[in-house]
């Protein structure tokens, strides 16, 4: 049986609330209503611009997402956004852990577990991004480091029967750089990912709430490739995601693959 694929728009801090609209309108435009069960949209826009963008996607299947969220519901916390706020504009999932956070704001393990225990508490199913850097990478480090990672992150993090966990395996040194990981290696480190969660949670709940995806350089010419997969099930898409036509086309490949 097919499962549902996943596609998250991570616009990053590059797009501003014109430029953000403009975009979600012309992929809301070229998103075809046959494609909604076999495929999970979700674009995730800056804060600015999650307000027009929810109006623009207002009544299609296509989903909202935030990059980032705070772990608190309310308080003394200065330019942070907590959960309780994003969802008015009615987002559903939330980047946690991304590796530009991770290098540029110090984000550790620990925030990251606590704000995926956040985010389950609010029924905000987090999108867990884990990756080595290169030099973990040329070091041998890559398997150590995703341990690492996902056993920090789901420290005492408990996944109810209707929460959804997406975990992406984002390698930090082919982000941008338009060369993406070959599928097999993905595939390598997708299945140790998934032997961990199984440890934490069993397989049945690991095959019911959770999804592994990949991200990193992925356009629509390499998409394929990874879907084709059956231990990926998605991709976190950066610059690819910025232009329409690209992006559209991911999506097209992605609706196509019938794996
Ligand atoms: P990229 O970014 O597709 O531009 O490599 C992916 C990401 O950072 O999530």
């Amino acid at each position: 049986m097919s499962i549902k694929k996943y596609l998250f728009a991570n616009w990053k801090m590059n797009l501003g609330i014109t430029d953000s609209l403009n975009l979600a309108v012309k992929i809301k435009k070229g998103f075809n209503k046959k494609w909604e069960n076999k495929l999970e949209l979700v674009l995730c826009p800056s804060y600015m611009a999650l307000g027009v963008v929810a109006e623009a996607i207002n009544k299609t299947s296509i989903n909202l997402g935030v990059q980032n969220v705070f772990w608190q519901d309310r308080g003394s916390y200065t330019g942070e956004i907590s959960s309780a706020m994003i969802e008015e504009v009615g987002c559903e999932y939330a980047i946690i852990g991304h590796s530009e956070r991770r290098e540029y704001l110090r984000e550790t393990d620990e925030m990251v577990n606590k704000k995926i225990k956040h985010c389950l508490s609010r029924q905000l199913a987090p999108i867990v991004c884990v990756g080595e850097t290169g030099p973990e990478h040329r070091a041998g480090k890559q398997h150590q480091v995703i341990i690492r990672q996902i056993q920090a992150a789901f420290s005492g993090v408990k996944v109810t029967k209707t929460d959804q966990v997406i975990v992406a395996y984002e390698p930090v040194w082919v982000i941008g750089t338009g060369q993406a990981l070959p599928a097999a290696e993905v595939e390598i480190v997708n299945s140790l990912i998934e032997r961990l969660l199984i440890d934490l949670y069993g397989r049945e709940k690991v095959a019911n709430n959770f999804r592994l995806i990949y991200g990193g350089s992925v356009n629509s010419e390499n998409i394929h490739s990874f879907l084709a997969k059956k231990n990926i099930h998605g991709a976190l898409v950066g610059n690819a995601s910025l232009k329409s036509e690209e992006f559209l086309n991911i999506i097209r490949a992605s609706v196509a693959n019938n794996n």
